[in-house]
């Protein structure tokens, strides 16, 4: 773009920023904030719902002749809350914080912004109820009924082109890498969505037989790879150089580590079928590259933790730095863990049990989870204009869910580990029941530590944008 019609274009953005202050639209970051604070409430409820789900391991008679308390469906509602109402939401907050910020622009539409904000929130509420109802396609990550589908793809194209037209007029020339991951991921999974909930066929929402199974776990190894993984290795790359007070270590390596993930993180969905009958290519294809993968996990978080380095006080010092950090330490241990657990001979042991859902756990929570939380804290008192309402509550909120989740991770790997020596033994499913109830019932203690961290940290979010002191008085 010539400088003259740079100047044209930053006059004209100055004009329509000054037009929207004058405006009675909605305030500069509203959509971010509803998109934060919806996240922290979603996250109470989806704890809840998994506590409700752990304690059936436990007690399973304790709920009888509720259908809608059945563990099937309490299962599927958890998975979906915490998944889209929580975390998706947290990070499309951060996001529709951090492009703005970054582009040093204004989100091409608040206006779209909240609506999309409430949209999304809406097709959240309707997928839990009708899941919890019984109406779901019965596939994993896949469940919600067409209709919820094309709501949720409605919202993730006007976000992506919202984000889109915030690039398009930008005032900084450079584009970050954060913005680079932002914006692939909506636009992967504006894509991703609508094959893997195979929206063409809205009967059933499938396909038939094995064909079926390796379509869904391509899309829901995507659903992980290219949505939740970009967003929040995009609010990491935010976040770690400013809490470092740093300059990033280096834009190669950020360009490098983007450009794998798309190209190595599309292809590895069928390491979820390896005891299955599906092609052996394709469990070939997808055992080398969950090795692959290594290459651009690993030259992420080189980076982050190079612009770290010699600033590690900084990051002790905040409860954002240390929910950043954490999540970045879960990315390394989920991501070796997940390439050995990709191996034909480790999942004879660890494939069906508890083994796989405390990967699930400390990925989606402890890695992206911890990011996005973080993330929420270090741009709330830019994104309000107030400061954090309690930092000790913050702190705290850090402490239940670290300790929680190790915990929980701990008591699942080894129950797993306990459930998968048994079966390769010869032992049936029921008999190894009663040595699990210990591991159980550990992930219900440690859960409630989590639930506690849900209710400090909403309520602490809740007053920090309510009643936190003004950045201006301070
Ligand atoms: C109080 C805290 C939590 C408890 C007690 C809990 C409990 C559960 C339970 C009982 C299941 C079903 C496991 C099974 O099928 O055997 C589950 C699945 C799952 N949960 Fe949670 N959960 C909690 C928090 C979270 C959070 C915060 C997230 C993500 C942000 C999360 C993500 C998942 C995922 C991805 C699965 C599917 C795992 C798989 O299929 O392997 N959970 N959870
Ligand atoms: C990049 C390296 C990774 C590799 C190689 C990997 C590998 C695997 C494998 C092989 C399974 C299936 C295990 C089985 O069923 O026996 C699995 C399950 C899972 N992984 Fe990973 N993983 C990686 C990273 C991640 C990340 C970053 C996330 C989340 C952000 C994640 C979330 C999950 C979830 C939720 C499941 C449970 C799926 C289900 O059955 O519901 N993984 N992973």
């Amino acid at each position: 773009m010539s400088a003259e019609k740079r100047v044209d274009l930053e006059e004209k953005l100055d004009r329509e920023l000054d037009r929207d202050l004058q405006s009675d639209g909605p305030p500069p970051y509203s959509a971010a904030k509803g998109f934060i604070v919806s996240g922290a409430i979603w996250l109470i409820v989806g704890t809840t719902w998994g506590f409700i789900g752990a304690l059936e391991y436990v007690a399973p008679d304790l709920i009888q002749n509720v259908s809608w308390l059945s563990f099937g469906r309490v299962r599927t509602a958890h998975l979906n809350i915490v998944a889209f109402g929580f975390l998706t939401a947290t990070l499309i907050g951060v996001a529709l914080y951090c492009i703005p910020a970054l582009l040093r622009t204004k989100l091409f539409s608040e206006r779209l912004g909240v609506a999309t904000m409430w949209a999304w929130n809406a097709a959240v509420l309707v997928g839990a109820v009708t899941v919890s109802m019984g109406y779901t396609q019965a596939r994993e990550y896949a469940e919600l009924e067409w209709p919820i589908d094309v709501a949720v793809l409605l919202a993730f194209v006007l976000i992506l082109y919202n984000m889109i037209m915030t690039v398009v007029f930008r005032r900084e020339k450079n584009l970050y890498v954060s913005v680079w991951y932002f914006v692939g991921a909506i636009l992967w999974t504006s894509m991703v969505y609508p094959l893997g909930n195979v929206m063409w066929h809205p009967k059933t929402g499938s396909m038939t037989g094995t064909v079926d199974a390796i379509w869904l776990w391509f899309y829901g190894h995507n659903v992980i790879g290219l949505l939740f993984t970009p967003l929040a290795v995009g609010a990491a790359y935010y976040v770690i150089p400013r809490v470092a007070r740093a300059p990033l270590y280096s834009h190669t390596l950020s360009i490098i580590g983007f450009w794998t993930l798309g190209l190595i993180y599309t292809h590895i969905g069928t390491h979820h079928l390896m005891q299955a009958p599906v092609p052996l290519w394709l469990k070939v294809i997808a055992g080398i590259d969950s090795f692959l993968m290594l290459i651009p996990v690993f030259t992420v978080l080189v980076n982050l933790w190079m612009t770290a380095r010699g600033h590690w006080v900084n990051f002790f010092g905040t409860a954002a730095g240390k929910f950043v950090f954490a999540g970045t330490i879960w990315y390394a241990v989920v991501c070796i863990q997940g390439a050995f657990h990709s191996l034909n001979f480790v999942q004879r042991v660890t494939h069906f049990n508890n083994w796989v859902v405390g990967h699930a756990h400390i990925a989606v929570f402890g890695f992206a989870g911890m990011i996005a939380i973080g993330a929420a804290y270090h741009i709330l008192p830019k994104v309000c204009g107030r400061k954090i309402w309690s930092p000790p509550l913050a702190n705290l909120q850090y402490w239940l869910i670290f300790l929680g989740l190790w915990g929980m991770f701990i008591a699942l790997t080894i129950g797993g580990l306990v459930q998968g020596n048994s079966w390769l033994n010869g032992e049936s499913v029921y008999r190894v029941l009663p040595q699990l109830t210990m591991y159980s019932a550990l992930r219900v203690m440690f859960a409630i530590m989590i639930i506690a961290g849900a209710l400090v940290g909403a309520y602490n979010i809740l007053m920090t944008v309510s009643r936190g002191e003004r950045i201006e008085a301070a």
